[in-house]
């Protein structure tokens, strides 16, 4: 059947974020003399820059905005298509874009990432910030706001409600603590002081303490939220694609109406019950509303726990989906609980001759004891990176084992000012019972918190400048028996780096 192919393509990839970019990257400059085309809807695409390996397995990098022509200069060979996907047909290993053109693929890579789950589709007052566009929207909107209500307890809300200034801001967490993707009620307590001060205060002295904390509820699903401010208006998935880089808001001032700095308030514990208008609230007379919501605001939000706030408008920030529509119709891909693509160990998903990285899809090969997914930019790059060399490797019918960076899950990233690592199970994720957590926290200087499971370290989160993460995460690759050491570890008098040289 002849399906008007424009052209064939050894590889295509269809996304230009972090994963899609990577992996064409990758294949390029391994195959250099390889027909490459990156599909991707919007004229930019984000690259990685600056890009710093820290320690075995924790990295660090920008992401920047560039245009696509900037990836055409360096790679001779490919080709960028400014199209959204319309249809993917597997048996003809073909593509239809939006535009009404048909390409052809040998290899194809998915990496069309996600968007996030809105609270109200189609609502004027429920905002979600995915990109540069819609972070100058939120801008703009928050200029002439006095009190914005910010729902999800990812790192996008993490951000938001540190970096807004001059509007009040009513903060909604699902969970008992803020931040409960990344941190427990300890991290949680931390930080919080720094949504109050506008400067720090003095250090307290160091104080030690041990405790354990309330086990995750058993078989609770792990919560994909992702840390890095991808979030949609409503727009069609295949739209413009890419998500904001880790430090979207540098440079973008998030100042409201109002003189004063940081005044948040957090709602824990609760979901939204009712989103309304000013004209529904006064046709429905049962709806009480207390002192805080004097003077008549757009729009309304009744939270779970009872209350209900007037406000300017409300920032969605609950989690993502994975962008996977588009490819979905006629073919066999399966899926996830969290509707990601399923991978395997080689990033393929499970149609022939099609991979997948990034975001839009779910690692589903037996995982390290020490690693787990979450839809952050590290793991786009090293997914798009590690595809891409699986792409070659099997088109070249050479081996390939799954890379070193799944061994061990780490992440460093800023919240509230503060440098923050995470490494293993930081959280003491699917651990039984039988774990330990050693804490040490200065108020408003350092939390350190490890987790040992049968007397070794399994994981850490580290916030301030602790200086600790090469040890930590040596000693978590080695899986030392730290038995002999457990009061040592954290002793802030001793260094703990020449203890274990
Ligand atoms: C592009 O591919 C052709 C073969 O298809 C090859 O001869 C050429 O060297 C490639 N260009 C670069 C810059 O590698």
């Amino acid at each position: 059947m002849d399906h008007g192919k424009e052209k064939t393509f050894q590889f295509v990839i269809v996304g230009g974020g972090i994963a899609g970019v990577t992996c064409v990257e990758q294949l390029s400059s391994q195959m250099p003399s390889a027909d490459v085309a990156l599909i991707t809807a919007g004229p930019h695409i984000k690259a990685v820059t600056n890009y710093k390996q820290v320690s075995k397995t924790l990295e660090e990098f920008e992401v920047e905005e560039l245009p696509s022509c900037v990836l055409e200069e360096r790679f001779p060979n490919l080709t960028v298509i400014h199209s959204a996907v319309k249809s993917l047909i597997t048996q003809s290993h073909t593509i239809k874009t939006a535009d009404g053109r048909v390409f052809g693929y040998e290899k194809l890579c998915i990496c069309s990432g996600s968007r996030p789950k809105l609270l109200a589709q189609d609502n004027p007052y429920v905002l979600g910030i995915r990109d540069t566009d819609s972070a100058q929207a939120f801008q703009k909107r928050l200029a002439k706001a006095k009190r914005i209500v910010v729902v999800g307890n990812g790192g996008i809300a993490l951000e938001l409600v540190y970096e807004v200034e001059g509007c009040e801001v009513i903060w909604a967490v699902k969970d008992k603590a803020i931040g409960n993707t990344f941190f427990d009620a300890g991290a949680a307590q931390f930080l919080i002081p720094s949504l109050e001060a506008d400067k720090p205060e003095r250090a307290a002295p160091c104080k030690r303490l041990r405790y354990t904390t309330e086990e995750p509820a058993a078989g609770a699903p792990q919560t994909f939220t992702a840390d890095r401010n991808s979030m949609a208006h409503g727009s069609a998935p295949t739209e413009s694609g890419s998500a904001l880089g880790p430090d979207w808001h540098e440079g973008i001032i998030l100042r409201g109406a109002e003189p004063v700095s940081h005044r948040v308030s957090v709602q824990y514990e609760c979901e939204v019950a009712k989103i309304f208008t000013c004209e529904e609230l006064l046709t429905s007379p049962q709806q009480k509303l207390g002192p805080e919501n004097v003077g008549t605001w757009p729009v309304y939000i009744q939270l779970t726990n009872g209350k209900t706030f007037g406000c300017d408008f409300i920032v969605s920030a609950t989690g993502v989906v994975p962008n996977t529509e588009p490819f979905l119709h006629g073919n066999n891909f399966a899926l996830t609980d969290d509707a990601g693509l399923q991978v395997d160990d080689h990033m393929m998903t499970s149609e022939p001759d099609i991979y997948a990285a990034g975001d839009v899809c779910t690692a589903c090969w037996k995982h390290s004891p020490l690693w787990q997914q979450m839809r952050l930019w590290t793991q786009a790059r090293q997914m798009g990176w590690y595809a891409g060399r699986c792409m070659v490797a099997h088109v070249l019918s050479e081996p390939i084992e799954l890379d070193f960076c799944f061994e061990l899950f780490s992440h460093i990233t800023k919240f509230f000012n503060y440098k923050v690592v995470l490494l293993g199970k930081y959280n003491g994720q699917g651990l039984g019972p039988d774990h330990e957590l050693l804490v040490r926290c200065t108020k408003d200087q350092e939390y350190v918190k490890v987790v040992l499971s049968g007397g070794k370290m399994v994981g850490a989160v580290l916030i301030g400048e602790t200086d600790l993460e090469e040890t930590f995460e040596n000693l978590i690759l080695n899986q030392m028996d730290l038995t002999p050491y457990r009061e040592e570890l954290l002793n802030p008098n001793i260094d703990i780096e020449d203890y274990f040289d």
